[in-house]
């Protein structure tokens, strides 16, 4: 098991900086020694400060080489760019639109096509294409960021889908009984070989579920967060002091 690195900071605000500034530490040290810096992006509400943040403060808006940082999601809906719910729409206009992002380096997953299977095909095609690989192999993200929902869930990894125990595929595309919807979605696998995973969780609503993550019995079926453990990357958990005030660690029980 990969033992997670928690950080604790008292507000959403500050943990947001924090974030930032981890995001800027990682892509200046993947570029220093490699063409790109490949980002996972989340869906939820938590990151969209984060993304505003990344945009707006000059030290990061100048001070990362934004033309080298490419830019892939964890899951999207069965939705087009355009649609109010789309994660890579809300992206866009918090961060890509403003940096101006080259598209050749916005990798989204093409939630518009007719079937979700279809856009998990076409998303995993994309994957193949731009990292180089072999039918089979997983890429090598450098830095993803997750969000945990209150319910266990992480990117469109749902408690009780059958895709959940999935050991081939790098994209999934999970019919999700509670939302009654498709979701497209990175398998656990595909998350789990990446360099650096960290989630971002804020709010007391998520403090019961974070502690039965992080230090209750294993239960990912239950709770899919449990699933991402990289195998040879680092694991962070970045929490606000809201949700992490149910652990056992969190400076409010010291
Ligand atoms: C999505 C997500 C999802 C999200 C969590 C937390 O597409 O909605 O990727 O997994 O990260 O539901 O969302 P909040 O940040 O809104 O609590």
């Amino acid at each position: 098991m990969t033992k997670p690195t928690v950080i604790i900071e008292e507000s959403l605000d500050a943990l947001t900086e924090r974030v930032a500034e981890e995001f800027s530490k990682q892509a200046a040290q993947a570029l220093s020694s490699r063409k790109h810096f490949t980002c996972v992006l989340s869906g939820g509400s938590t990151p969209v400060a984060l993304y505003a943040l990344l945009a707006q403060t000059a030290r990061y808006r100048n001070g990362i080489d934004w033309k080298r940082v490419h830019f892939f999601w964890g899951d999207e809906r069965h939705a087009g760019p355009d649609a109010r719910e789309s994660n890579y729409r809300i992206a866009k206009e918090a961060m890509l639109s403003p940096l101006e992002i080259p598209s050749g380096n916005v990798h989204r997953i093409l939630g518009e096509l007719t079937s979700a299977e279809d856009a998990a095909v076409a998303y995993d095609e994309e994957l193949g294409r731009f990292f180089g690989l072999k039918p089979g192999a997983l890429p090598r993200f450098d830095f993803v960021l997750l969000g945990m929902g209150a319910d266990g869930h992480t990117a469109s990894l749902f408690p009780g889908i059958p895709q959940l125990d999935d050991t081939r595929r790098r994209v999934l595309a999970p019919w999700v009984e509670k939302l009654a919807e498709f979701r497209v979605t990175l398998s656990p696998l595909t998350f789990n070989a990446a360099a650096c995973v960290l989630f971002l969780v804020a709010g007391r609503e998520k403090a019961p579920t974070l502690k039965a993550v992080l230090e209750g019995p294993r239960a990912p079926n239950e709770l899919p967060c449990q699933l991402i453990q990289p195998d040879r990357g680092e694991l962070v958990w970045a929490l606000d002091q809201a949700a992490a005030s149910q652990l056992k660690t969190c400076p409010l029980h010291q």
